[in-house]
């Protein structure tokens, strides 16, 4: 077992965001958290990197992760840990990559935060870039952030955050600043990535039907709890609870296949 939390998470004012959740992950295994806006999923996603401090929230439970109860880390060792072992890609990428720093010193950057041979960056960012099919010249890597596309910058911070190969990546809402074509690219990546390189992750989304075809497991999210978690298969054939038979339910039909009295 990878990670395996039980959680209660209160905010000042908002008690109960996560209530008694429980929710485990397997090495390389890639899961979709899916859940309405509100349901505690970016709570979830930042609890997992013990980062709910910064929101003044109480946390109770463990999160164990690769044996260790991330709740009981220092500050220090926690440091270590973000980014080296576990790591986070949010959701609007234009706001993750600073305005004023070039593509190149993003990656430089990010590589010397947990590696003391500072000038090696390339050496892992190259292959890297090369997988996310971005460019590896000095042209690329000279460019600031304003001058890429979003769905670039998208697999930039992907890149980033795969650079010391983390047993884990939490990836919160990764698609929902992309247009359709490139959210569909960007999730396909994702799926190819776990297959390549075995980082497991967990997928955040409130679309259960986008992230379907990229995860093997989904687990769903109402009200601060796990209410199902199955895989996507089981989920869709045979739901169990009643807020995941609605989430099937709102998911579009194509025009031809609407109820009869709907069709133009
Ligand atoms: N810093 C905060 N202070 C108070 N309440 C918060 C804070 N952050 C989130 N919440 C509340 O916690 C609940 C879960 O939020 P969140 O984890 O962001 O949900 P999701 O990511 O699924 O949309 C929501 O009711 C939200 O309003
Ligand atoms: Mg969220």
């Amino acid at each position: 077992m990878l990670l395996e939390v039980s959680l209660n998470v209160d905010y000042p004012g908002r008690p109960g965001a996560l209530q008694d959740l429980q929710f485990s992950m397997n090495e390389g295994e890639i899961v979709g958290l899916i859940g309405e806006s509100g349901s505690g999923k970016s709570t979830l996603a930042l609890a997992l990197l013990n980062l709910l401090d910064c929101k003044s929230a109480r946390v109770r439970g463990s999160i164990v992760f690769e044996g260790r109860d991330l709740l009981a880390l220092n500050e220090r060792a926690l440091r270590t840990l973000r980014g080296q072992r576990i790591s986070l890609v949010l959701q609007s990428p234009m706001s993750a990559l600073n305005p004023m720093l070039r593509i190149g010193t993003h990656f430089k950057e990010a590589w010397a935060a947990h590696s003391p041979q500072r000038d090696a960056w390339k050496q892992s960012a190259c292959p890297l870039l090369n997988r996310v099919c971005l460019p590896t010249d000095d042209a690329f890597l000279n460019k600031l952030p304003h001058e890429i596309s979003v769905g670039q910058a998208q697999r930039v911070l992907i890149a980033m955050a795969l650079l010391h190969s983390p047993p884990l990546l939490i990836a919160d809402e990764p698609t929902s600043a992309l247009d359709v074509i490139t959210q569909a690219e960007t999730l396909k990546l994702f799926r190819e990535l776990n297959r390549d390189l075995g980082t497991a992750m967990l997928i955040v989304s409130h679309d259960l039907l986008s992230v379907s075809n990229t995860c093997s497991r989904v687990a769903i999210m109402e009200s601060g709890r796990i209410v199902e978690s199955g895989s996507v298969r089981q989920i869709f054939e045979d739901p169990r609870h009643a807020y995941t038979k609605r989430l099937i339910d709102a998911i579009p039909k194509m025009p031809w296949a609407r109820e009869p009295a709907l069709q133009g």
